[in-house]
């Protein structure tokens, strides 16, 4: 009789045990699946938040570049433009030269600084040549340019008033002979409230030479 009660509990004990390690393998299998796939998600929304382009829309580039007599001597290339074509060539996106209507002097620093003084004291909106580029079809828009007294040069701003940014990704890059990026994220912030504004690249106009591995790793970094 003793023995056959034992018997029996050994039995139910056991029949416990196992239901209880059957039920705990369950928990933890599903507890395991919930936080493979939380990972997974954060891998989408890192990845998309981290890069843009490529499989998210067509890219431009739009960009202004003063050939001539600049702070760094005479550049036949201007400094932004190197930059511009070393984006190019990574991207193979299209391309937009911004060129004034009346051509900035070339061969005088000291004219071109009293024409550009005079536009920015002025607020000035200096014409363009040309037609403006369509952006409709474009996501993503490169916009470069060299910085005149801190900020962008006025023909930038023509540029700004005639096309809409909003609701594009804008990826910003300066050449400049110091001030860095300047007031322009600012500019760009005000100009275009709806569009998501990239860190920029910023490299100084002596070292544009130089420059075409930094760009990109830049660009690597965006997704192109
Ligand atoms: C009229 C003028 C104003 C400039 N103002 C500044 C300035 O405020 N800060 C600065 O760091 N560089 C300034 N620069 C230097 C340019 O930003 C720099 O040379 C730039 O790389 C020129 O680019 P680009 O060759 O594409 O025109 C100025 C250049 C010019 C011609």
């Amino acid at each position: 009789m003793k023995h056959t009660k034992r018997v029996k509990l050994i039995g139910i004990l056991t029949t416990v045990l196992v239901v209880l390690g059957v039920v705990l393998g369950i928990i933890y299998s599903k507890s395991n699946l919930q936080s493979n796939k939380s990972t997974s998600n954060q891998a989408i929304k890192e990845t998309s938040q981290g890069s843009t382009k490529k499989s998210n829309g067509k890219t431009l580039i739009i960009y202004f570049s003063h050939s001539g007599a600049n702070y760094e001597g005479y550049r036949k290339i201007g400094n932004t433009q190197v930059i511009a074509n070393y984006i190019k060539s990574k991207t193979n996106a299209d391309i937009y030269r911004v060129n004034p209507a009346k051509a900035y002097p070339d061969k005088s620093l000291s004219k071109l600084e009293d024409i550009a003084t005079e536009e920015k004291d002025n607020n000035a909106r200096p014409s363009i040549k040309g037609t403006l580029p369509n952006v409709d079809n474009y996501k993503n828009i490169f916009i470069g340019s060299p910085i005149w007294y801190s900020e962008y040069p006025m023909i930038m701003r023509t540029l700004f008033d005639k096309i809409d940014l909003n609701n594009k990704t804008i990826i910003p890059f300066v050449t400049d002979g110091g001030s860095g990026f300047g007031s322009t994220q600012e500019i760009l912030r005000d100009q275009y409230p709806k569009a998501t504004i990239l860190k920029g690249f910023q490299v100084q106009g002596s070292d544009v030479q130089d420059a075409k591995g930094d760009v990109n790793q830049w660009l690597a970094k965006l997704g192109y």
